[in-house]
């Protein structure tokens, strides 16, 4: 069993895109009974808020449905049942390395560099137009398939 969350600023754009399209990836492969999987954002903003509509929107038109996520705030508790904390910016990595217990074995970085894409970040895409929200899936995409891949083989799968 893996455990892996996906981390944002306000847990209603960016990590529930990876959340939904992650999910839908794992069950696809016939691996919802190994790996758990959440979201967060380090902001409180927005919590107990779906994800934004024109995050889902975007996410449905390919096939991903983000309709039963609630935004909640990342806790130094994630740290103790997660084995992957990934972060979409540095803001946010930087913010969850400052609550980041120092026995914490898993992993904690940005999910871009999982992949061989050249971009590190995803970009926030609350305050630009549709455009933002298609580039966030095309990189969560990626990425996804980057991190399934490894946690397959880290299952021996
Ligand atoms: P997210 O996007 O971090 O991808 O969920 C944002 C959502 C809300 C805000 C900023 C970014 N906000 O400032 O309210």
């Amino acid at each position: 069993m893996k455990r892996v969350l996906f981390v944002c600023l306000g847990n209603i754009c960016r990590s529930p895109t990876a959340h939904g399209v992650f999910r839908t990836l794992v069950e696809r492969r016939g691996m919802a009974h190994l790996v758990e999987i959440d979201s967060a954002g380090t902001a409180a903003y927005h919590v107990g808020n779906p994800p934004d509509h024109r995050a889902a929107s975007a996410a449905l038109k390919r096939g991903v449905d983000l309709s039963d996520l609630r935004a909640r705030q990342a806790v130094v508790a994630d740290f103790e049942h997660y084995d992957f904390i990934i972060a979409m910016d540095n803001e946010n990595l930087n913010e969850l390395k400052s609550i980041c217990p120092a026995d914490f074995k898993g992993y904690l970085g940005l999910f871009l560099p999982l992949t061989a894409l050249s971009e590190r970040e995803v970009p926030d895409p609350y305050y630009g137009g549709p455009a933002g929200f298609d580039h966030v899936l095309d990189l969560v995409e990626a990425a996804s398939e980057a991190l399934l891949d490894r946690i397959a083989a880290e299952l021996n799968q």
